[in-house]
Order: structure tokens, then sequence, then C-alpha cells
């Protein structure tokens, strides 16, 4: 990836998309990462065009989402543990690949129809949330800025989203300041990185988004502290491994 920090910093959620297309060669870099991220994951990820109807006519998306044709339909097995913070962690890096081919995104977890989503689920799945891609205006339109001040939570500093036993080591730091930049649902922000006995992990809630909110955090962390987050409650994170 381009410099991390850059995308990060460049990511928002964007709720209006213009009719531009996808072009193919955008298309074939989303579907190959779509396929890797599958491959290591287990998720059963889908790239869906064409898929206005679960943003049209429902009264919870009703003049939130504009001009969505294309999203990520974030689909895995239920009983997977750990789906749901799967579902977060390779997500997310997802966005940030469709961020650096100049896309617009946003995790959407309720603002949606499930029941109209064009995706495959099979017996033993079920549907996380979709991401929405596409176009969108240079800047956020009012409108835009105006849903963005509904839906999310002033940010907190760092050093409330995170506890420690002694002063951490510098590329902590720089993990913390990609958490800072992290989406996650009303910006709540619910997950604390730890540094105790100089080992790194991470907490959260019980819900099945704080778990999302999870995996996107330690995305972050890895990407931008330089290694890779184990997944599940007692997952560490391991300096200088591969993220993903
Ligand atoms: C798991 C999850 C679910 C979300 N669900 C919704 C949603 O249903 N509707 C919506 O408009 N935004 C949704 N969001 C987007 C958040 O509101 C947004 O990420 C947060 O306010 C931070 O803003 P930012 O992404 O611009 O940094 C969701 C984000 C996450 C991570």
């Amino acid at each position: 990836m381009d410099d991390i920090f850059d995308t990060m910093r460049t990511r928002v959620s964007r709720r209006s998309y213009t009719p531009t297309p996808i072009p193919a060669e955008a298309e074939a870099k989303l579907l190959d990462t779509i396929q890797y991220l599958n491959n290591k994951s287990n998720l059963h990820i889908q790239f869906v065009k064409n898929g206005e109807a679960a943003f049209k006519g429902f009264k919870k998306s009703y003049g939130m989402f504009t001009g969505v044709q294309y999203y990520f339909a974030m689909v895995g097995n239920k009983s997977d543990p750990l789906m749901y913070e799967k579902v977060g962690y390779y997500g997310e890096y997802l966005v940030l690949v469709a961020t650096e081919l100049g896309l617009g995104t946003c995790w959407v977890g309720a603002s949606f129809d499930k029941e109209a989503c064009k995706c495959d689920i099979f017996a033993n799945e079920e549907i996380a949330c979709v991401i929405t891609v596409g176009y969108t205006p240079n800047s956020l339109s009012s409108r835009e800025k105006l849903i963005a001040s509904m839906v999310k939570d002033k940010g907190k500093p760092v050093e409330d989203l995170c506890d420690y036993d002694k002063q951490p080591p510098e590329w902590f730091w720089k993990g913390m300041e990609a958490v800072r930049l992290a989406p996650s649902a009303r910006n709540r922000q619910p997950v604390k990185i730890k540094y105790y006995n100089d080992v790194v992990y991470a907490t959260t809630g019980e819900f099945n988004y704080n778990k999302i909110d999870m995996g996107i955090a330690k995305l972050h962390f890895a990407l931008g502290a330089g290694g890779s987050f184990e997944l599940g409650e007692n997952g560490r994170f391991i300096k200088d491994a591969e993220a993903i």
C-alpha cells in the first residue's frame, strides 16, 4: 500500500455516490483482493453491482444514502466465533484498498435492507453488514455533513483508547494514531489497546458490532505499528509479521 497514514486520513464515511461506473481495472483489483481475503479468512465477501434496491425505499436508510450502486456484502459462517471480528479486520483492508483506488466507502450495519441484498447467503451463513463503495463528489455535500454529524459521536483522544503499565515504545504510538483514524459504529471507538508486560492485545464489549469495531481497530494498529494482530479475545500483536 502507499503511505498508509495518508490512506487512513483520506478515508471518511461517504454516503452520497455519483453514477460514474467503477472501471474494469479498479473492479479487477477489488475482486482480486476479495478472493485473497476470502482465502485467508474463510469469509464469503462478495462485490455486488446494481445493488440500489438495498438502499431505496427502505425507511431506515431513507435520505441517508444516495446513489449507491455497489457494495461489498460481508457474509460469513455463522458457526465461526470469530466471524464478526474477521469481518472488521479483512473488511477494513478492503476499505483501504478501495480508498487507494480513489473510491468512497461506508460501513453499514443498520441502515440498509438485508432482505433486498443481492448476494449469496448459504445455509450456514449470515450477512454481518455491507460496505458501500463507489465514486463520490470531491467534497462532502452539506447533506452528507449533516448526516455525518448525526451518526458520528465526537472522536476520543488517543489516551482514552489505550492502557499500559509502562511507557510503550514509539511504534505503539504509531499504531494508536492509526486506531484513532479507524471507523467504528457511530464512532463510539469501543476498543481498548492494552500494553502490559511488553504484550499488546485488545479488548472490547460483547456486541457483534463491537467485534467488527475490534477487527477494524486491530487492522489499523497492525498497519500503523508494523505487524500483525491475532484475532480473538486473547489475540496478541506480533511485531513485523505481515498484517494480512
Ligand atoms: C460496524 C459499523 C457499522 C456502521 N453502521 C452504519 C450505519 O448503519 N449507517 C451509517 O450511516 N453509518 C454507519 N457506520 C459508519 C460510522 O458512523 C462511521 O464510521 C463513524 O461515524 C466514523 O466516521 P468516519 O468513518 O467518517 O471516520 C458504521 C460503521 C461501522 C464500523
